[in-house]
This record gives structure tokens, C-alpha cells and sequence, in this order.
């Protein structure tokens, strides 16, 4: 039976991509962004929401009671803001968007999950979640914790049928990397067939590539030492 996949920021890049591909193989699909469906008004149904504003929870609830239960949550929405001193204004809308409103979708699923003794949710997190990085620090840290909360929470409703998995992905070609050297970059539908693929085998975190997320930790150790050596 297809499942009822509710897809949180697909309008553009690796939810567009796995809208596509979720449709393509006879699923039923709900996304919701700012800007309207990927596949147009023919496509499948979509609520325009910005995640981030007041009401996005009465509207999850709603989604719920109108178009659920949903078996799956894919959560892709995210974005990226480089930080030019003096100017902060960006950055707690950063955290609200990449995390919060993560925490928000998470707690307005998990009780009904819990009650049905089965959900799967997927985080798309980032392989940024792991280093300290000085130009995009409000980036860097919703990731980190965005990591951080879907394992923690995996590990405590997966003897309840609930299974979480947190997505980490080096560099993709969609609009949000701001880096000017992008090494080992995926193809948004190579992403989102490794997205496919944890909704079959259900991890509790997928990095990729593998290359990129060993490198990335050394730097991360480096830069622990001469912290704590300074
Ligand atoms: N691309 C990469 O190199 C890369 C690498 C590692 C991890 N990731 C992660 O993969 C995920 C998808 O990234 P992407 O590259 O596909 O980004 P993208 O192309 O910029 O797409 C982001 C999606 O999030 C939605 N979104 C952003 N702000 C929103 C808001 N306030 N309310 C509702 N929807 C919102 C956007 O739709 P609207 O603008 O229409 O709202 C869009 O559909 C993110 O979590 C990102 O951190 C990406």
C-alpha cells in the first residue's frame, strides 16, 4: 500500500527532488513551503506556510485532522544566512526555521505515532552539524542541534515503533550552499534517492559522503585541540 508522506519544505532543491520521486513511485505526498508545489497545481497538495510564523502550528494540526494520519514526515525545509559583522539580525530567524520549527513538526506527530505504535520521520540535517564554522555560525549551530535532538529522540521512541532518522549530506547542487569551493557535491536526485533509501531501511543517521564526513570530524578535532590548547 503507498504510504501518506507529509513533506515539509518542498518547493525547491532536495524536496522538490524527492517530491518527485516519492510521486513518481505512487505515494501519496502533502508538502508544504512558502512557495507553491514543485509540480504545480496538478501535482499533490500543498499548504503555502512559512514554518517559522506563529500559526504553523495550529496549521500542522489542522493538516493533520484534514489530510492525516501521515505515515512519514520528510522535514527538508532549511536556510543558510553568512554572517557580515556588525549584522545579527538573521541569525535567531535561522535557528527558528532549521530548528525550532524541526521541534514544533516533531511534537505535533509524535503523540498520534506513538498511539498508532508506528511513524517514521527524516531529517534532512548536514554534515555542517559537526565543525565550527565562524562565517555561518547560526547555520552551523541549528544543525548541531538538529542532530543532536533527532538522535536523542530516536533512541527514545524506537521501542515504540517510532523510528527517526537524522539525514546528513555534504554539499548537494541546490541553491542554499554559499561556499565558493563545494568538493564531493551530489546531484539533488542522488540525495534524494539516498532519502529513498532510509525510508526503506530506517537508520537512525545516514552521512554522505562518507569521505566528507570523516574529513570534516578531523577538522573538528583540530579545531577542539587548539581551543582548548589557546
Ligand atoms: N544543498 C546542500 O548543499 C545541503 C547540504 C547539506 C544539507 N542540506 C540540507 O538539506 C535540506 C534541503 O536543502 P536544499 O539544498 O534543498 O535547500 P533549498 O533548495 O534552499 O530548499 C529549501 C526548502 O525549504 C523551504 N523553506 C525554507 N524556509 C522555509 C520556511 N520559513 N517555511 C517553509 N518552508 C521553507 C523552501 O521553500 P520556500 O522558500 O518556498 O519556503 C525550500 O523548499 C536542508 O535542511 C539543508 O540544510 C543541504
Amino acid at each position: 500500500m503507498p504510504d501518506s508522506i507529509l513533506l515539509i519544505g518542498n518547493s525547491d532543491g532536495i524536496g522538490a527532488a524527492v517530491t518527485k520521486a516519492l510521486v513518481a513511485q505512487g505515494d501519496r505526498v502533502i508538502g508544504l513551503s512558502r512557495s507553491p508545489s514543485p509540480l504545480g497545481p496538478q501535482g499533490p497538495h500543498h499548504v503555502v506556510q512559512d514554518i517559522a510564523a506563529p500559526e504553523y502550528e495550529d496549521v500542522l494540526h489542522r493538516l493533520l485532522l484534514d489530510k492525516g494520519p501521515f505515515d512519514v514526515c520528510i522535514f527538508c525545509a532549511a536556510i543558510g544566512s553568512r554572517l557580515t559583522l556588525p549584522d545579527l539580525s538573521k541569525e535567531a530567524r535561522v535557528m527558528e526555521v532549521n530548528l525550532t520549527a524541526m521541534v514544533r513538526t516533531l511534537a505535533a506527530l509524535i503523540p498520534g505515532w506513538l498511539e498508532r505504535g508506528q511513524g517514521h520521520f527524516l531529517g534532512l540535517s548536514s554534515l555542517a552539524d559537526d565543525f565550527y564554522n565562524a562565517n555561518a555560525p547560526s547555520y552551523t549551530a541549528s544543525k548541531a542541534g538538529f542532530s543532536n535532538y533527532l538522535i536523542s529522540m530516536a533512541l527514545k521512541v524506537r521501542s515504540h515503533g517510532v523510528h527517526i532518522t537524522n539525514i546528513r549530506f555534504g554539499f548537494v547542487d541546490t541553491e542554499l550552499p554559499q561556499a565558493s569551493w563545494k568538493p564531493l557535491m551530489m546531484t539533488s536526485d542522488e540525495a534524494a534517492r539516498q532519502v529513498l533509501t532510509c525510508l526503506r531501511t530506517r537508520p537512525i543517521q545516514l552521512s554522505v559522503p562518507k569521505l566528507a564526513a570523516a574529513a570534516l570530524h578531523t577538522l573538528r578535532l583540530w579545531q577542539s585541540f587548539r581551543i582548548w590548547w589557546s
